[in-house]
């Protein structure tokens, strides 16, 4: 009697595939990532510390340099730097950094973010800050790998090895590492107060159980990817650090999917891409939360009856408790309380089983889709 033995199976650990096993992985990429970075009520990240305070005192100005999710995961990163560290930031796509030349002084500091740590764009992207003599931190999932072996200082995610082509826990994990990066310069610049750091730090200290509970969020989105199987665009809106994760929703939907699908700022709908709303129209809206950004909330809430009034059908991704978009959607995904900053975090996961579910319905290969490679080491 010979045991069948799956190889494949067995490395995605029961998963149907390596994807759907990364989603499931990221409680522990945010809480490994966190793990030793919180000491004393402070957050220090002893690889920032070796680059010496004045240096750090001195930045002026960051720029991050990615490219497709890692470069998503640094727009939600520069929302929280800039709150907490009081630095402007930029996020530029690497391959697009060098061709502007761009304006780089010894008060610049630029940061890439990727997974891999061997994307040539982003490679060649550090390889022009460090001539041109800028502070480089690389923030990367690949102990060792080309980029972070080339900066000036590696804060590594700690995510794990990430397989399927569409990144996801690395994702989480990036943003995590961003806003530790955030909250440290902060410190050091004397630019956090310290009621905004003990906020930040009890939301990291939940962060691991809340993405557990929008991870169970599965099921629902497996439910209405049945329903959309035939579905040939979907929108997807964001505000604030929203907007990225609504970029990022629309990424995942293209690749794995190979669904016509983009992501709009919700504020930026009526200045064109309203006109695309027709019968039907799926809209996913990543609502603020009402508790800690009533603001936002309100505006965003009014671009839902905007586009339910044109026909859309509202897929509203909202905190747990909001019921003011219950008359206007048409399906609700609800997801646990966290601060606006923290939102994205979680908002990004029934998007990324959204992506999944219907790769699966259309019969994809939802860890190699056609075209793509895991890593791009060409320019
Ligand atoms: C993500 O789903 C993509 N496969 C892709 O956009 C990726 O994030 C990008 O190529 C950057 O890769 P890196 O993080 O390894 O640098």
């Amino acid at each position: 009697y010979e045991v069948e033995w799956d190889a494949g199976a067995a490395d995605k650990g029961g998963w149907s595939s390596f994807m759907a096993k990364e989603i499931n992985e990221q409680p522990e990429a945010i809480e490994n990532t966190i793990r030793g970075r919180i000491v004393d009520g402070h957050v220090e990240i002893p690889e920032l510390t070796a680059l010496g305070e004045d240096r750090l005192q001195n930045v002026d100005r960051i720029i991050i340099v990615a490219c497709g999710t890692a470069s998503y995961a640094g727009l939600v990163g520069s929302y929280a730097i800039e709150q907490w560290a009081r630095i402007p930031v930029e996020v530029q796509l690497s391959h697009e950094f060098r061709y502007r030349d761009p304006v780089l002084t010894e008060r610049t500091m630029v940061i890439s973010v990727s997974q891999s740590g061997e994307t040539m764009d982003t490679l060649m992207a550090v390889k022009y800050a460090i001539e041109r003599g800028v502070t480089t931190v690389s923030v990367c999932n690949t102990q060792s790998a080309t980029i972070p072996r080339e900066s000036d200082a590696a804060v590594y995610t700690h995510a794990g090895p990430e397989v399927a082509v569409a990144s996801t826990k690395a994702f989480v994990a990036q943003i995590t590492a961003l806003y530790l990066l955030g909250l440290h310069l902060g410190r050091v610049r004397g630019t956090l107060s310290a009621a905004d750091e003990a906020a930040a730090i009890a939301q990291f200290e939940t962060l691991p159980e809340k993405m557990a509970e929008a991870v169970a969020t599965h099921d629902q989105i497996a439910e209405l990817a049945h329903w959309m199987a035939d579905t040939r665009s979907v929108l997807f809106l964001g505000r604030h650090a929203g907007y990225p994760a609504a970029l990022e929703g629309a990424l995942k939907l293209k690749e794995i999917a190979y669904i016509h699908a983009e992501g709009f700022a919700a504020g930026e709908l009526k200045h064109g891409p309203i006109a695309l709303i027709d019968h039907g129209q799926p809209v996913f809206v990543l609502v603020p939360s009402p508790r800690t950004s009533p603001l936002m909330h309100s505006k965003v809430v009014s671009n839902i009856q905007e586009i339910r009034a044109r026909g859309a059908r509202v897929i509203a991704i909202v905190e747990k408790g909001d019921t003011a978009v219950l008359p206007f959607a048409d399906e609700v995904v609800r997801i646990p309380l966290t601060d606006a900053l923290f939102d994205p975090i979680l908002q990004v996961v029934p998007l990324q089983w959204f992506a999944l579910e219907l790769s699966t319905a259309k019969g994809l290969d939802v860890d190699q889709p056609r075209n793509l490679a895991k890593s791009v080491t060409v320019e």
